[in-house]
């Protein structure tokens, strides 16, 4: 174990080539548990939701028996999709590519012009089932974890108490190609130490060096009371909660707002970011115009931490970087997330 007041950051290598993107899918992103969205989205037989789990597209709907199930979202006749997007109300899962037809448990119950085929037997198939969680209104899917959802979200009780957003209602999607890594990316959301330096609004607004980042198990928060952070102060008292779940999954909560941002590794060097926003509802147009103020402002912020992974990737890439020293004040969350992953890879491909 390396110690934070003596780190080094980890070797470009990690961060390109087809090989590290082949080992973080298998290895990282097809044990982890990955959010799909909120309760909310679900609420009623057929509602679904769809993600990207280390390549593997995956659906989570709720059946007629309201179970919330999950599936790997592959046709079991030639791998066609069997929904492309979230939607609402689903009476069967039908597959896009030649509409065979599965029940919302996913049992096959149709299939098109298939009568007569000898031994072939409906019954026999059925789509592959993944596991799902729900926590605090949160829709987890995963497809072989290495740990529960609890062990996963072990800690964040501290902050989080009794909060829960089942009752928030999803507002919008943001998704944000960004040329980088999608380790890099993470990274680069663990510290505030660029913020001056890349975010000039965003420093304005906030004092960074009053966050607080902690981190331990499997997930790290940076913090402030909402009256220091400012934070645009969009949304009234109370904390700012930014929390980096392992190894994708952001939940940025302020006061009756939760965005949640999803890292996709799309190719070594290239990752999409999608943000999603969820609130109370309130149709108050002040609260209309906070919203759309404050969607504004994280497209800026955003921006800027594209450009700014878009040429560190190129320097990874590069063969010439050498691992520099970790600042240990305000790099402890990368040094834990940087831990995590050197547990994983392992010293010899380190
Ligand atoms: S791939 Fe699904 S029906 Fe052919
Ligand atoms: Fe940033």
């Amino acid at each position: 174990m390396t110690d934070l007041t003596h780190a080094y950051a980890l070797p470009g290598h990690l961060y390109h080539g087809a090989e590290a993107h082949g080992f973080d899918a298998e290895r990282i992103l097809r044990r982890s548990w990955q959010l799909l969205g909120l309760v909310s989205q679900v609420r009623d037989s057929g509602d679904h939701l769809v993600a990207d789990i280390g390549g593997v597209p995956v659906l989570v709907v709720r059946d007629e028996h309201g179970v919330l199930r999950g599936f790997e979202n592959i046709c079991r006749h030639r791998a066609g999709p069997l929904a492309t997007c979230a939607g609402r109300g689903a009476k069967a899962l039908r597959c896009r590519y030649h509409g065979w037809t599965y029940t919302l448990a996913g049992q096959l119950r149709a299939a098109t012009e298939m009568a007569g085929t000898p031994d072939f037997k409906m019954e026999d198939i059925h789509l592959n089932p993944i596991q799902v969680a729900v926590v605090r209104g949160l829709v987890f899917a995963a497809i072989e974890p290495d740990m529960s959802i609890d062990e996963l979200l072990t800690g964040t009780e501290k902050k989080l108490g009794s909060r829960d957003f089942s009752h928030y209602e999803f507002e919008r999607r943001q998704s944000f190609p960004v040329a980088c890594n999608w380790k890099l990316y993470v990274e680069n959301y663990l510290e505030g130490y660029h913020v001056p330096h890349v975010h000039p609004a965003l420093n304005a607004l906030l004092d960074y060096r009053s966050y607080v980042t902690e981190a331990e198990h499997w997930h790290s928060l940076q913090w402030s009371p909402m009256e220091s952070a400012a934070s645009g102060n969009f949304y009234g008292e109370g904390d700012a909660l930014y929390y980096c779940i392992w190894p994708n999954t952001m939940l940025n909560i302020l006061p009756n707002r939760l965005q949640t941002n999803r890292v996709i590794a799309t190719g070594p060097d290239t990752c999409v970011v999608d943000f999603d926003y969820y609130y109370p509802v309130d149709d108050r147009p002040e609260e209309r115009q906070r919203r759309d103020t404050d969607q504004q402002f994280s497209e800026v912020v955003q921006a800027e931490d594209a450009e700014i992974c878009a040429q560190v990737q190129r320097a990874l890439a590069s063969g010439r970087y050498q691992p520099g020293r970790i600042n240990p004040k305000r790099e402890n969350a990368v040094f834990h997330y940087h831990e995590l992953i050197r547990r994983i890879y392992g010293p010899e491909r380190l």
